[in-house]
């Protein structure tokens, strides 16, 4: 299907690394001789996401170049914005054995092939540097920063075929690819689509930022990121029970669709939120929700650096356009939700709660007030509680 006329992907053309039925029956044969590289969760969706376009124009782990130009200036070598390192990383002693030139094959936790790498460039993984400007600390207990440490201390970087994006994916029925998104949404006729970026289930607020965003597009995809989170998030298997429940009960059926996205979250606040947005316009995506604290953890960042970090970038270079929303809650006085931009409450009249709070409640099997929660989404969370979720 022609995807004329939908917002070019970032650098103009989305990129596809899927080898063919043939090739990918060779180079599973060539695998068994070549050094197996296994990768951690983060670069193994990373891995994915490069092989079917969402990283697009990145046809490979970044070069060095790449690497210091989005830690230094928050671009790629080729001047385009990037703000997050995607690097496949391997210990020196490793790395001191691959040969420049060479093939690995990059492999699952099973040892199960997912790609092979021409290894072109090896170089020092600067972790520090990534922390101080991704993550904007060094901090061991921020959870992006845990990972980065643990990853290995020389990068590698070259072309890559991928013979799998992921054996025994999930969703795979929501698992789209920017390619099928694309097609999806000029099959719908939606000229204008925003995207929800999630890692929680959807309460309230978060149902009225992207209702509010609904009102000016056609149409509203909700992208929960499915990849790897930290321990205490709630998993992705009880989330997509309540993002099939909200949408089922609450939402337009013809406006709204949902697909998965399967990233690693970084808990790189701001700016994880530009890349949050530049790769949402691969799947074909116009508009893009940032909140409050968009992709944050604990207090490292403030309420709306995220939304702020935009204005640092030309927006024809951006392309997509961000959707910047204040703090949601419900407000008694108004009945209503609201934020402080569209009514005049005091915190008394608000109903709003701590995530603290609201384990608290869910653990004893309380449903937490309708206007924090929708009764299906807090049945579904109640339920994985007890069952040890
Ligand atoms: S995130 O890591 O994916 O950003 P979360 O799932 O909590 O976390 O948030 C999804 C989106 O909703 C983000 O853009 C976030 O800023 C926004 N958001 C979450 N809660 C609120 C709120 N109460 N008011 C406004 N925006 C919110």
């Amino acid at each position: 299907m022609s995807t004329h006329g939908l917002i070019p992907p970032h650098g103009g053309k989305l990129v596809d690394l899927i080898v063919n039925d043939a090739r990918r029956a060779a180079l599973k044969d060539a695998a068994a001789k070549l050094p197996h590289v296994k990768l951690p969760e983060r670069e193994q969706c990373d891995l994915e996401l490069l092989a079917v376009g969402a990283m697009s124009p990145l046809t490979r782990f970044m070069t060095d170049a790449d690497f210091h130009g989005v830690c230094d200036s928050m671009k790629l070598a080729s001047g385009l914005p990037w703000t997050v390192p995607i690097t496949c990383s391997v210990d020196k002693a490793t790395a001191d054995r691959i040969e420049l030139g060479s093939s690995v094959a990059l492999t699952d936790e099973k040892d199960r092939v997912l790609a092979i790498m021409v290894v072109e460039e090896k170089y020092v993984h600067d972790k520090k540097k990534e922390c101080e400007r991704v993550y904007k600390t060094t901090d061991a207990a921020h959870p992006g920063v845990a990972v980065t440490m643990s990853q290995g201390d020389v990068c590698l970087s070259g072309p890559l075929e991928v013979l799998t994006s992921r054996h025994e994916p999930d969703w795979t029925q929501y698992r789209l690819t920017p390619a099928q998104t694309r097609a999806e949404f000029q099959k719908r006729g939606w000229r204008t689509v925003v995207a929800f970026q999630t890692r929680n289930p959807i309460h309230r607020a978060h149902e009225y930022i992207t209702k509010c965003a609904l009102e000016i597009c056609d149409g509203l995809m909700v992208h929960p990121l499915v990849g790897q989170t930290q321990k205490g998030d709630i998993p992705a298997d009880v989330r997509m029970k309540c993002y099939e429940a909200l949408l089922k009960n609450y939402y337009s059926h013809k406006n709204c669709m949902l697909a998965v996205w399967p990233a690693a979250m970084r808990y790189a606040g701001p700016m994880e939120a530009i890349i949050h947005a530049l790769v949402r316009k691969n799947y074909g995506v116009t508009h893009f929700i940032v909140g409050r604290d968009h992709a944050g953890v604990g207090s490292y960042y403030g309420t709306y650096d995220a939304q702020k970090l935009f204005d640092e970038f030309d927006p024809a270079a951006i392309g997509i356009t961000p959707l910047k929303f204040e703090n949601s809650f419900w407000c008694r006085k108004a009945g209503s939700m609201a934020t402080d931009k569209t009514t005049f409450s005091t915190p008394e009249d608000r109903v709003s709660l701590s995530g603290t709070a609201v384990r608290e409640m869910l653990a004893k099997g309380q449903r937490p007030p309708v206007e924090f929660t929708r009764p299906e989404i807090a049945d579904i969370l109640i339920e994985s509680m007890k069952a040890g979720g």
